[in-house]
């Protein structure tokens, strides 16, 4: 079993005897109210719904703003889960701790990832590097079209493909997307009360209004290139081809250099980010409701199995459609419905050290590239459809059998599996039957979570949900159909932080200075200065 601390400070018994750290009668507004007015229960709390990357790094930011300047809050956080991760969770093969564990959702993020990168350097933990070499081969349905990754010759042979000028305009406006995305870490950082003003400060309005493939094309990117490779990247990162896509959904599958994961998982920044924000942690705790009281001052009412709590404000970091939350309806219809990519992921091990050749039309002990992804290229010249996304080895579990990661639109059979590793399949492990453990929560769980609702479809658009739902009501998940990574939900969570401390506390996640350039304190010079971390 892998081992949680801070469920060890909540034992499941212990949560619902004590369901916060200053203890309260749900049915007794008359006590609450009483302790509200008792100087030393009076602090102004914040509630947190969700306790992902997103959830859990807004507590960290709040607690770092307390760090700064003594702001007195007291923080909530509501976890309808027994982990915390959200969607950076691992598992082991065959439940064994002893084995390699394999991440389930968030595998990777890359060196301009600063928050995540500082808070790992910060919490003592250590990098894996995603890139273990061998090659990665690109499958449309019909055909490898070719394969990339294992030297100078495949390097020759991409140039005849491609040429050269496709791979380096790609490059190109890939490292100005990055270059712009960088200054949301510098003092210089826009800070956003709605999605469009950010589009705008950081001049992504064009691509995300566009699909990639159209973004790519007029700037110069042969058509060829977008739908072999550059797709081949937006179907692995978000299950989306490049004609669905926006741009900057395509700029960023194509950014994955440097790419790491944390030793262990990456679920532990998010642990981390907890234990030290000091907040109240309630695990295994789905909030149900959230209501505005008007008197005797404007709050909100958060209503789990725990009872209902008030709270000056309230921080939902969970994708608001999947929530089961009931919001006033005049704020539920504020949030456009957001579809997500359903997406199946099946991870195995197996003694086969390659995928059956004769599925990919190559003869009889041929080796697949350890990696293979797909293109949708061959279905819009009518021929068939890819069975799978992506399709890669991550390494051995033991010697001898190698873990394996499917991502998929659809469920892929027992009989689908031996085929493609030649009868060699030693664990499965799928996304969607996980959830499925007991027979009574079956029904539920089926209409609830029966697949991953992993991240938006990232449909081009120019509208964008709204990060403030309410006064003191802000919404972190309005980010993700900008863009949706473990880094940039802490990102939208610092944002949201200091919008929130500025408009309920008066003083940002910095500190009461609003225009940092009139401040005498000269500007940090050093690289290593990232916003929210250093201020
Ligand atoms: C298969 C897969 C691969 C991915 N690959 C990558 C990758 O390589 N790199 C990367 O950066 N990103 C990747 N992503 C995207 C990344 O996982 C998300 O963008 C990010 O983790 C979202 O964080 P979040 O905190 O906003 O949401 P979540 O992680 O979904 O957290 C929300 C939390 O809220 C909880 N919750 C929901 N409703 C309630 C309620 N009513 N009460 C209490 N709690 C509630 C949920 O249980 C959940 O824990 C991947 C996602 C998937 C699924
Ligand atoms: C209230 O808090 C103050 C400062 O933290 C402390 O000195 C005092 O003892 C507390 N009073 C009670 C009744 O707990
Ligand atoms: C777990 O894996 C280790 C390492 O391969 C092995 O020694 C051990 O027997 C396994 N445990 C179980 C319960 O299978
Ligand atoms: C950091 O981690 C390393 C290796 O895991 C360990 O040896 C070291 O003691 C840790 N340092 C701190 C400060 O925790
Ligand atoms: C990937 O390919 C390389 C080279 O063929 C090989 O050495 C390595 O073991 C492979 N890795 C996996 C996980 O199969």
């Amino acid at each position: 079993m892998r081992c949680y601390a801070l469920i060890l400070f909540l034992p499941a018994t212990l949560a619902f005897q004590l369901p916060f750290r200053i203890p309260f009668f749900t049915n007794n507004d008359i006590v609450e109210d009483l302790r509200e007015s008792d100087s030393n229960n009076s602090l102004p709390r914040v509630a947190i719904i969700g306790a992902g990357a997103g959830g859990t790094s807004a507590a960290f930011w709040i607690h770092k703003a307390k760090e700064r300047y003594g702001l007195a809050v007291e923080i909530d956080v509501f976890e309808r889960e027994t982990y915390i991760g959200g969607r950076s969770t691992i598992v082991y093969p065959y439940s064994n701790t002893s084995l390699p564990h394999l991440e389930l959702g968030a595998s990777i993020f890359v060196p301009a990832n600063k928050n995540i990168l500082r808070a790992s350097y910060e919490f003592n933990l250590t990098y894996k590097e995603f890139d273990q070499g061998g090659k990665t081969g690109v499958w449309n349905g019909e055909e490898l079209l070719f394969s990339f990754g294992d030297g100078w010759w495949d390097t020759v042979k991409a140039i005849i493909r491609f040429g050269i000028l496709a791979p380096k305009k790609t490059g190109e406006l890939v490292d100005s997307a990055v270059k712009s995305f960088l200054t949301l870490y510098t003092i210089e950082t826009p800070k956003w009360d709605d999605m469009s003003g950010l589009t705008t400060a950081l001049n992504f309005k064009d691509m995300v209004e566009k699909t990639a493939a159209d973004y790519f094309v007029e700037r110069g990117v042969s058509k060829k290139y977008t739908e072999e490779l550059i797709e081949a990247a937006t179907r692995v990162n978000y299950g989306q081809n490049s004609d669905d896509i926006h741009g900057l959904g395509g700029a960023i599958s194509m950014a994955a250099t440097g790419a790491k994961g944390i030793q262990g998982g990456n679920f532990q920044i998010f642990e981390e980010f907890l234990k030290r924000s000091g907040a109240n942690v309630h695990l295994d705790t789905a909030i149900t409701e959230i209501s505005e009281v008007l008197s005797p001052s404007p709050q909100w009412e958060v209503k789990s199995a725990l009872g209902t709590r008030k709270y000056q404000a309230v921080i939902l970091a969970a994708p608001f459609h999947s929530s089961g939350i009931t919001i006033p309806s005049p704020l539920a219809t504020s949030i456009p419905k957001q579809p997500y990519v359903h997406l199946h992921v099946t991870l195995l091990t197996t003694t086969s050290p390659t995928p059956d050749p004769t599925y990919f039309g190559l003869k009889p002990g041929s080796i697949l590239p350890n990696m293979t992804l797909t293109s949708w290229e061959g279905v819009r010249r009518g021929g068939n459809e890819p069975e799978f996304n992506s399709l890669s080895y991550h390494g051995l579990v033991r010697e001898g059998e190698w873990a394996v990661k499917i991502f998929s639109s659809a469920r892929l059979s027992d009989e689908w599996l031996n085929k493609m590793f030649s009868g060699q399949v030693g664990w499965i492990h799928r996304k969607e039957v996980d959830l499925l453990q007991s027979p009574l929560a079956l029904a539920l769980l089926i209409f609830l979570f029966f697949k991953w609702d992993a991240y938006p479809k990232l449909t081009p658009t120019a509208t964008f949900p709204p990060i403030k739902l309410g006064r003191g009501f802000y919404y972190v998940n309005a980010f993700e159909p900008f863009i949706s990574t473990m880094e940039t939900e802490t990102i939208a969570s610092r944002n949201i932080v200091d919008l929130l401390l500025h408009e309920e506390f008066g003083s940002g996640l910095c500190g009461p200075r609003v225009d940092l350039h009139n401040d005498q304190t000269p500007l940090p010079t050093s690289k290593e200065f990232v916003y929210g971390w250093d201020c």
